[in-house]
C-alpha cells in the first residue's frame, strides 16, 4: 500500500426526505443567499426544486437560480452562473441534479472566488485558493459528483472537455435521498450503472502491491452494484435497489477504495474526447472503451484479471489456463453492459472510425505522453483501443 491522504468533508445526509434539510445546512454553513443550479428541468417535473426554495425560505435563505445545465456541461453556464452569483450577492451555491448541474455548481463556486477566468484552474494556469461553500442534492447514481473531488467541464471555445481534481471541489454536503432517482429513465440509470463500475475499476487495475484491503471493497462494491442493476432497471420505484445504487455511486468515486494505489483512467481520458467530440452520454461512452481497454491490456496481469472475474463475476478459475478466466470476467463485463442496453460499438455511439486518429491525438496525457497507469499508454495503443472499441465486442482480434 502505497502513502495516503484521504480527505472527505462531505457530510451526507441519506434517506426519505433528505432534501429537507438544505435550509437548515446552508444556513448553519452561514448562507444567506443561495445560488440554485440545476438542469434541463427533471428538478422542477419531479418536485424537488418547489420543496427545496421552500425549506431555504423557512430557514430565511434567499435565493437566485440558473437552469439549462445540459449533460456534458460546458463552460458558458459556468461564466453567466458566476456573473449572477456576483450580481445577486450569492454566498453560497446549492446544485440539484446529475454529475453534470453539479460540476457547474463546483465550477461556479471556484469563479465566485477568483478574479480572473475560471478556465484557468482547467488548463493549468492557475491553482485554486478558495471555493464559494457548495452542498449538492444528487438525483442520478452515476459521476460521484457529490463525494468527490473531481468537477468535468467543457470548454467551449475549441470544445475540450477536462477535468480538475482538487480538494476544494468536495462539496460541504450531499443529501441523498433515493426515491429521487425513482424518475430516472432507463437508458440514464444504465449509464450511470456502468460509470460507478468504471470508477472502481479505474481503480482495480493496478500495478499497486499490498492492496488486499482495497481490492475486496472494491470487488464487494461491485458485486453489490450487479446485484442491484436488474432490481431497478426493472421497477424504477424498488426502493432498495436504487438506495444501493446512489451510495456505491457515491463510494465509488469518493476514493474510498482509491487510496494507497496508482490508479489508472486512461478510459475515462479518451471516453472525454469521445463525450466533446459527439455529445454522447458519459456512461455509453464507457461501456464501449471499458471492455476494449481490459481486452487490450489483460496481458499486462493476467492474475489480476482473473482475480477480478473469479471474485465479481463467479468465474471458475482456471489454475492451468488463467488467461481463460481472464478473457471470461472481460466477456462478463461487455454482456453485462449490454444487458443494461448500452451501447457495444463505436458505432453505435454515432462515432467515426475515420476519426480515430484525431480522437487519440486530442487524449489529455502525462508529461512523459503517455496515458493511464497500469499500462502507458502511447498513441498507437490508445488507436489500436478505438480500433476494439470498433468492433462488435472486439474478441476477433484476441482469439
Ligand atoms: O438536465 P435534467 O433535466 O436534470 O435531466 C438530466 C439529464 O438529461 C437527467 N436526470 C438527472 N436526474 C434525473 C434525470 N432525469 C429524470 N429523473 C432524475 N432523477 O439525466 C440526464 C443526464 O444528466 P447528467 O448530469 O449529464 O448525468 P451524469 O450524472 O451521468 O453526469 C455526467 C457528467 O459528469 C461527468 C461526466 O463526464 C459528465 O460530464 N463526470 C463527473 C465526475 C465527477 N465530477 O466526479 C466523474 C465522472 O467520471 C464523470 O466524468
Ligand atoms: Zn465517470
Amino acid at each position: 500500500m502505497e502513502n495516503f491522504t484521504f480527505y472527505s468533508p462531505t457530510r451526507f445526509v441519506f434517506g426519505r426526505g433528505a432534501e429537507l434539510r438544505a435550509g437548515e445546512l446552508v444556513r448553519s454553513l452561514g448562507g444567506t443567499r443561495a445560488l440554485i443550479v440545476y438542469g434541463g428541468g427533471s428538478v422542477k417535473r419531479s418536485g424537488l426544486y418547489d420543496r427545496v426554495v421552500a425549506s431555504l425560505q423557512a430557514a430565511g435563505v434567499g435565493h437566485c437560480e440558473i437552469g439549462g445545465v445540459l449533460p456534458n456541461p460546458r463552460s458558458g453556464l459556468v461564466y453567466a452562473g458566476i456573473d449572477l452569483a456576483r450580481r445577486e450577492g450569492a454566498d453560497f451555491v446549492l446544485s440539484m441534479g446529475g454529475g453534470s448541474a453539479i460540476d457547474t455548481g463546483k465550477a461556479i463556486a471556484l469563479g465566485m472566488r477568483y478574479a480572473g477566468d475560471f478556465w484557468d484552474f482547467f488548463c493549468g494556469k492557475a491553482t485554486p485558493a478558495a471555493a464559494a461553500p457548495h452542498g449538492v442534492i444528487p438525483t442520478l447514481p452515476a459521476a460521484g459528483s457529490e463525494g468527490s473531488n473531481s468537477c468535468v467541464i467543457t470548454q467551449e471555445d475549441g470544445m475540450l472537455k477536462r477535468g480538475l481534481n482538487i480538494d476544494l471541489n468536495r462539496p460541504l454536503f450531499a443529501l441523498m435521498n433515493p426515491e429521487l432517482t425513482f424518475t430516472l429513465p432507463p437508458y440514464q440509470t444504465a449509464c450511470g450503472i456502468v460509470d460507478m463500475l468504471s470508477h472502481v475499476l479505474e481503480r482495480y487495475f493496478t500495478d499497486t502491491p499490498d492492496v488486499d484491503l482495497t481490492d475486496r471493497m472494491a470487488e464487494a462494491l461491485m458485486r453489490s452494484i450487479v446485484a442491484a442493476a436488474p432490481a431497478a432497471m426493472r421497477d424504477p420505484a424498488d426502493y432498495e435497489a436504487r438506495a444501493t445504487l446512489l451510495w456505491a455511486g457515491t463510494l465509488a468515486h469518493n476514493d474510498s477504495v482509491g487510496v494507497g494505489r496508482e490508479q489508472d483512467w486512461s478510459s475515462h481520458r479518451i471516453g472525454h474526447e469521445l463525450s466533446a467530440r459527439y455529445d454522447c452520454a458519459h456512461g455509453a461512452v464507457l461501456s464501449v472503451l471499458f471492455p476494449a481497454w481490459m481486452r487490450y491490456v489483460y496481458r499486462h496481469d493476467v492474475m489480476r484479471f482473473a482475480q477480478y472475474a473469479s471474485r465479481v463475476w463467479g468465474v471458475e478459475m482456471n489454475f492451468a489456463h488463467p488467461e481463460t478466466t481472464a478473457l471470461a470476467g472481460i466477456a462478463r463485463t461487455a454482456a453485462f453492459f449490454a444487458s443494461l442496453g448500452m451501447p457495444r460499438t463505436l458505432a453505435q455511439l454515432g462515432a467515426d472510425e475515420a476519426d480515430i486518429p484525431t480522437l487519440a491525438a486530442g487524449v489529455v496525457r502525462a508529461p512523459d505522453g503517455t496515458c493511464g497507469r497500469f499500462v502507458r499508454l502511447d498513441t498507437e495503443a490508445i488507436e489500436a483501443i478505438l480500433r476494439l472499441a470498433a468492433q462488435s465486442d472486439g474478441e476477433e482480434a484476441f482469439k
